[in-house]
């Protein structure tokens, strides 16, 4: 059985980690420094946000230069000794691979033009918008022709149907490889290749599951993404991969994943991500995505709202158990482990989409940096003195004890899973021997559970058949 199969991944995000010299910014000193934390929870792996240089338009997503570290996040031998100390403790190391695009600072883009997508009129060629709003193609005022960028037009895209490319980013994953990396998450790559004919998107006919800003959501966006031909590319990242890990991020529903897999190992389960904390709505985002056997569950991440935010504080032991106690491979994004909502982020904002409320320092202790930096936070701590890992650790009843007990708890679970369906308010399902049943609403509800729990997200939440509002059981089958 490939190591990932059932593991934990813990996503850093390195900026917001741990500050090693004190500058106000994560960094991989700092990672290191902090990895007794991921070996205490548990977790097999951890996948790093973005390291390399990068002039931060899209905070690390446009890379100006693949293999090196961002100077301000450490050097090659930090990451050399960061991967040294991981592997010591058995945890395996994700690096973020960024296809797509690459930064408009690269000196590819000078360099090689040829290598990015161009308009072949004096203007865009067509109605595709960028993922964060506005028209997917800019004028380039040096050359002054019209380039693609399916996110921010810092980001121009990269063609991968130009044989160069596929070898220069071969040879990046195979430097990576060659450093110890355990595997890749890939970003975005349901963009990683257009319809060559650059055709119109045709409008929308009926709502995408997932959320879109408003431009993208007006369209069904066949021909500007989501191509068949991408599976191909993508084979050339596995041929350079070897069997490490890729896990994409295809921002699809469920029912566009099965042809990523045959190339890639895990996807990502979006729509678990999006589900309103309703039982319906739950069951209808787990069921099909189970049945493809390797996504990887996942409820939060540096892009939306966090757990706590969307959920409910009240929600979040039920959340976790939810996330841990379903079968294959899980991810957790820093600071879900406490509970961590969205902060204020800052003001001006650094992300123009928005999502520097998501990616606040982790909190280690109560002081006001919360053990992060010795300096001025690049973005203020929200809430250390209430919510913080020393304090979760020394309580028995805290959050941070039930994902410790949750992820020592999933491995006894086995193989093999059933959604149970229609219980009222109760997401419940069957695994070889447990069953998991987790309320989702305010109020208690029956519950197809009759033995006595193993673990519970709340002391004693069944009486009489009853499981408590917001609580959560794993329980033995039979009995
Ligand atoms: C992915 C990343 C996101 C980034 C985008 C463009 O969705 O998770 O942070 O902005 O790709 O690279």
């Amino acid at each position: 059985m490939p190591w990932w199969e059932q593991a934990v991944v813990y996503q850093i995000y390195p900026r917001s980690f741990q500050d090693s010299d004190g500058d106000g910014v994560g960094d991989l000193g700092g990672i290191t420094q902090r990895l007794d934390h991921l070996v205490w929870l548990g977790v097999d792996a951890f996948w790093l946000s973005p390291i390399y240089p990068s002039p931060l338009a899209d905070f690390g997503y446009d890379v100006s230069d693949y293999t090196a570290v961002d100077p301000q996040l450490g050097s090659l031998e930090d990451f050399d000794e960061l991967v040294a100390a991981a592997h010591e403790r058995g945890l395996r190391v994700l690096l973020d691979l960024i296809p797509c695009h690459t930064s408009i600072e690269h000196p590819w883009f000078r360099e090689h033009p040829d290598w990015y997508i161009w308009s072949p009129v004096d203007g865009p060629p067509n109605n595709w918008v960028s993922a964060f709003g506005g028209p997917a193609w800019s004028r380039d005022e040096q050359s002054g022709r019209w380039y693609l960028h399916s996110f921010y037009p810092e980001q121009p895209d990269l063609d991968w149907r130009n044989p160069e490319v596929i070898e220069a980013f071969q040879g990046v994953v195979r430097f990576w490889l060659d450093r110890g990396v355990d595997g890749f998450r890939l970003d975005a790559i349901d963009k990683l290749i257009k319809d060559d004919q650059l055709r119109d998107d045709p409008p929308a006919t009926d709502t995408f599951p997932l959320p879109l800003r408003e431009d993208a959501a007006q369209f069904q966006r066949v021909y500007s993404g989501n191509r068949p031909e991408a599976i191909e590319a993508l084979g050339k990242i596995r041929a350079a991969a070897g069997d490490a890990l890729l896990v994409g991020e295809v921002f699809q529903p469920t029912s566009e994943y099965a042809r990523y897999l045959e190339v890639l190992d895990l996807v990502f389960a979006f729509e678990l991500l999006f589900s309103p904390w309703k039982a319906k709505q739950l069951r209808a985002a787990i069921g099909p995505a189970a049945e493809l056997r390797r996504v990887a569950w996942v409820m939060s991440n540096h892009d939306f709202d966090r757990l706590a935010t969307r959920v409910g504080h009240e929600n979040l032991r039920a959340a976790a158990m939810l996330l841990l106690s379903l079968p294959g491979a899980a991810f957790i994004y820093q600071g879900d482990e406490i509970g961590l909502a969205n902060g204020p982020g800052a003001q001006p904002p650094y992300d123009r989409a928005g999502r520097d409320p998501m990616r606040h320092p982790m909190q280690w202790d109560a002081s006001p940096t919360g053990g992060f930096t010795a300096g001025e936070p690049w973005l203020p701590t929200i809430d250390p003195a209430g919510r913080n890992v020393e304090a979760q650790r020394d309580d028995p009843g805290s959050l941070l004890q039930l994902y410790r007990l949750l992820i020592e708890a999933r491995r006894l679970l086995g193989d093999g899973f059933r959604l149970l369906e229609g219980f009222d308010g109760i997401v419940a399902f069957e695994r070889p021997e447990h069953v998991v049943a987790i309320n989702v609403t305010a109020g208690r509800q029956p519950a197809p559970v009759t033995s006595q729990p193993e673990l519970t997200t709340h002391p004693d939440p069944l009486a009489e058949g009853w499981l408590a509002p917001h609580a959560g059981v794993i329980a033995p089958k039979s009995g």
